[in-house]
Formats: C-alpha cells, structure tokens, sequence
C-alpha cells in the first residue's frame, strides 16, 4: 500500500499490525530513535489543526526523521492559485512522505495520483480522517483488548463529522458491534453512510435524540462537537447550541467500564469535571495517534 486516502483503503489485518507496532513503539520508542533518519515529511495543512499536524510531526521526530510544510492555505502558493495537484508533485521533489489536511472532500486523492512519494489524508472536509480512526481503533484496543463484540454510541454532529464516518465504515467489518446514534434531527448521519456501511454490512443500530436513555447500554460513548465551520448559514440558524453536553450527574447510570471518547477539539460537549474520571479516555487517545501515526510513517515508508 503507498498511499492512506481512506481506512478502508487498510485491510483489517494491516490494521492489526499497525496496532502491534504502536504497542511495541509505545512500549519501547528507544528502539525507533533512527528508524527515519535522513528521511522528510512534508505537512501540508490547508485547514487548521492542533492534534494531527503536531502528532505527525512528533512522530517523525521521534523516529529520527525531519518535517518541512505549511500550517495553513495562505503561506503557501495556493493562495496564487497553485492546484492541490502542482503542490504534490512539487512537494515530491522535496520529501520523503506527505500528509495532507485539506477542506475539499477528495483533495488528497488528487494529491495522490500526482506525487510520486506515499500520501497521507490528515483530514478532507467531511468525507474522512483515516488516521483519527487509527488512533481511535487504537484506543479501543488497548482498553478493552479487542475491537469486536461491544455497544458503541455516536452523540453530536453525526451528519459533518469525518472522524465518526471514517471510525463506523471500519468498525462495520468487525463482528457483533451494536451502533447507537444520538444527535438532532438535522445531524444526523448522512444516507451514503447508512446505506454503504450500515446497512450493507447488517449491523444492528438505534437512532434517537435520547443520550440519557442509552448511556447505561453502551460500552463505549464517542462524543463529537458540533463542525459549525460546515454549516450552511440554515443549518446554522438551527444548530447554534449544543444539546449534548456530557456530565458527571449523566455519566451515574453508566457502565463502570464505559470509553468515553472524543477526537478532540472539544467546545463544551464534555464537561470538565469528567476529566478526571477513570472512565475518561480523550486525552489518552491524544497521545495513542502519535504511536498510531509513527507505525505508519514506517509503514508506508517500508521500513522494518
Ligand atoms: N482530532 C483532530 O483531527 O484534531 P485536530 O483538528 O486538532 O487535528
């Protein structure tokens, strides 16, 4: 595989090998110190980030590597007009490996088909951000050591959030995972994704506007924020507040081993106080997406 555009692009057994090697990277990243020496990564981030960006580029220090690229659209020569596909194929000349973050769904496709280096989608608008799946698929596995066989709930913005489309057409393939979706009328999932994955893999799921009613069921609760950048100005009018907020007083009734996720930047989904819950796992899989991403930095660059 040269390139990472969606997660299903990664058979469930390569997926399994990049969570082995994060362990083993985890557990002993003394061993990874010179693994990409001499080697560049270009981060070309035409939409903004904290976690992503930041995690690859601490990846690629960590195993010796070194990064080049841009934060944002304006300091690069997009904003003369220069296409997704010119910046790849130039940006090939100057690295090793590419991670894109871009807000056109389908942009790091065409950067893809124009570098001659592997590339990474870092996120394209609300279609897909394979790594955050990665990172979360991480998280699940390392607390409750096994990605099969539990209740997950989606609460939010289902309908413009690409880390829960990328997260259910992965957890699809897995065996006896029961799916809830909490969020307004308006947000909830879009069609393509209930007809590609859901139903075309038969899995069993509820939709409501109830969190409090099914947070006892669930094994795992994976909160989003609402994607205001994605909103129309209709949308907007309707969706200004936040009918979800995660509380330590609604947390009462659930399992003593519940997930609580979050792909991060939170606004107010999740009160502070569940911070220091044990049940709290967000800031944990803050830190699992840099482990995550180093195994495919390796990945992709074939190296042992
Ligand atoms: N989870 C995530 O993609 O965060 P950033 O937007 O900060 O990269």
């Amino acid at each position: 595989m040269k390139n990472l555009i969606d997660i299903l692009d990664l058979s469930l057994d390569e997926i399994f090998d990049l969570i082995q090697t994060a362990i083993k990277i985890k557990d002993n990243p003394v061993n990874y110190l010179e693994k990409c020496k001499h080697k560049k990564m270009a981060t070309l981030f035409f939409e903004p980030s904290t976690r992503t960006r930041l995690s690859f580029e601490a990846a690629m220090y960590e195993l010796g590597g070194n990064v080049i690229g841009f934060s944002e659209a304006q300091s690069s020569s997009s904003s003369k007009g220069e296409s997704v596909a010119d910046t790849a194929r130039v940006v090939s000349c100057y690295s090793d490996i590419i991670v894109m973050r871009h807000p056109k769904e389908g942009a790091p496709v065409v950067a893809s088909m124009n570098a001659s280096v592997p590339v990474i989608n870092a996120g394209d608008g609300g279609h897909n951000h394979p790594t955050q799946t990665l990172t979360d698929l991480l998280t699940i596995y390392l607390e409750k050591r096994r990605l099969d066989s539990f209740t997950i709930g989606f609460c939010g913005d289902l309908k413009f959030g690409r880390t829960v489309h990328s997260l259910i057409s992965t957890l699809c393939r897995h065996k006896n995972v029961k799916m809830i979706f909490v969020s307004p009328e308006h947000l909830r999932l879009p069609g393509y994704a209930v007809l590609n994955y859901i139903d075309k893999n038969h899995i069993e799921y509820v939709e409501t506007n109830d969190l409090d009613s099914i947070i006892p069921k669930l094994d795992i609760l994976y909160m989003t924020r609402l994607q205001r950048e994605r909103f129309s100005n209709i949308q907007c009018s309707s969706s200004m507040d936040n009918p979800y907020i995660l509380t330590l007083d609604r947390l009462k009734n659930a399992k003593k081993d519940l997930c609580v996720m979050h792909p991060l930047p939170r606004v107010n989904e999740i009160e502070r106080l569940v911070d220091s819950d044990s049940r709290a796992c967000y800031f944990k899989q803050v830190l699992n997406g840099k482990y995550i991403r180093m195994a495919l930095i390796l990945k992709l660059l074939e190296i042992e």
